[in-house]
């Protein structure tokens, strides 16, 4: 016991003193150490090994993801403090005012499959990146700049492929809405929000190394991004999934019932 709690002990001082911590620009990338949790999600993974949230992936309060998706994406914060209404839900504590980015891992919580950069959790590790699942999805992604129907395209593949080889494999209403959102992300990050298009080199380097594309000559978005955005984005996505030709049929029972699930609409009755 005693042994156990020295070893603890010894640990958390060797983090807190580890010297990658302390460094000129508190944003330099590191990347995770031994001790620091890490999720499903590329981007807050980015961010904590950027310092824009909490590098050892910890105590992701409102106030944190509204500070660190603002210093590093110039998100609004109304918009961040939404998206993390939404992600609180991973920390089982009732009235929790954190979460930890391993707490997403939890399957079928926030984490879901079918994903774009990680394996199913019926078929292996749920919140790593897996390059198998990768090069299924960037097959799809066939020009420097990568237009929402390929986006839809690897993520359409990336359902076909779990179907068929899940056979746990779920993927409800609010799924697909979280999801809609998920393959907007790069769109609005680094891409053009108006032509619906992402920027490929930029796109790949993020989800390869966890890691904001500077070295690319990215920078964050120099207008805010609001949940306006979010939401004209979310809906060139919706619209480039659909495998049908010609206009959609609005009426039908099923378009009616995504509305009413998942982050989007979630988000639309908070306007
Ligand atoms: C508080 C804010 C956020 C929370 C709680 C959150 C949570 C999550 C979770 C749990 C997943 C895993 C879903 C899955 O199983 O694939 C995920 C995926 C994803 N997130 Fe986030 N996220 C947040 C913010 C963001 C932001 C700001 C971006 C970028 C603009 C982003 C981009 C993505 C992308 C692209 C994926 C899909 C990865 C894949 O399919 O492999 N997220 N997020
Ligand atoms: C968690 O973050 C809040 C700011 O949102 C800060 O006040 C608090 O000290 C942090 N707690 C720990 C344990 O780091
Ligand atoms: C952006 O967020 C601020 C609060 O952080 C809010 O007052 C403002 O109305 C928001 N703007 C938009 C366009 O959502
Ligand atoms: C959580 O918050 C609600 C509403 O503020 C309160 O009624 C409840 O007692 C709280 N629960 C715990 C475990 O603190
Ligand atoms: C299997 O599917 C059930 C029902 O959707 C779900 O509750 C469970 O988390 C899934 N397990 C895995 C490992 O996918
Ligand atoms: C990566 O994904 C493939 C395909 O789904 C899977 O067979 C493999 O087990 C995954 N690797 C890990 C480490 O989970
Ligand atoms: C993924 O694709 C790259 C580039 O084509 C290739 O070098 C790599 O071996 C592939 N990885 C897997 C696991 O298939
Ligand atoms: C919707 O998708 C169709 C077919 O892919 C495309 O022709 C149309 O331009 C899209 N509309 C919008 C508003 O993105």
């Amino acid at each position: 016991m005693k042994i156990q709690l020295l070893v603890a002990a010894t640990t958390a001082a060797s983090v807190s003193a580890r010297p990658q911590y302390h460094t000129n620009n508190p944003h330099e990338w590191m990347a995770r150490g031994p001790n620091d949790f890490r999720g499903p999600c590329p981007m807050l993974n980015t961010l904590s090994n950027h310092g824009f949230l909490p590098r050892d992936g910890r105590n992701i309060t409102k106030a944190n993801a509204v500070t660190g998706l603002k210093d590093g994406l110039n998100f609004n914060g109304s918009l961040s403090e939404l998206m993390w209404e939404q992600g609180i839900i991973a920390n089982p504590m009732p009235n929790a005012t954190f979460f930890t980015l391993e707490q997403l891992n939890v399957h079928g919580v926030l984490e879901h499959d079918a994903s774009l950069t990680r394996t199913d959790a019926f078929l292996g590790n749920n919140h790593v990146f897996n390059e198998t699942v990768y090069n299924q999805s960037r097959q799809w992604w066939t020009g420097e700049i990568v237009t929402a129907e390929q986006l839809a395209h690897s993520k359409i593949f990336r359902q076909l492929e779990s179907r068929a080889q899940n056979p746990n494999y779920t993927f409800s209403a609010s799924i697909e809405e979280f999801s809609l959102g998920e393959i907007a992300a790069p769109i609005i990050v680094f891409g053009d929000m108006s032509t619906g298009t992402a920027q490929r080199d930029l796109m790949e380097y993020f989800f390869i190394n966890e890691r904001l594309p500077e070295e690319l000559g990215w920078s964050k978005k120099s207008n805010e991004i609001t949940l306006m955005d979010i939401l004209s984005t979310t809906a060139i996505v919706r619209n480039a999934t659909s495998l049908l030709t010609g206009p959609p049929a609005p009426e039908s029972p099923h378009r009616r019932r995504d509305l009413h699930a998942g982050l989007v609409a979630g988000l639309q009755r908070a306007l």
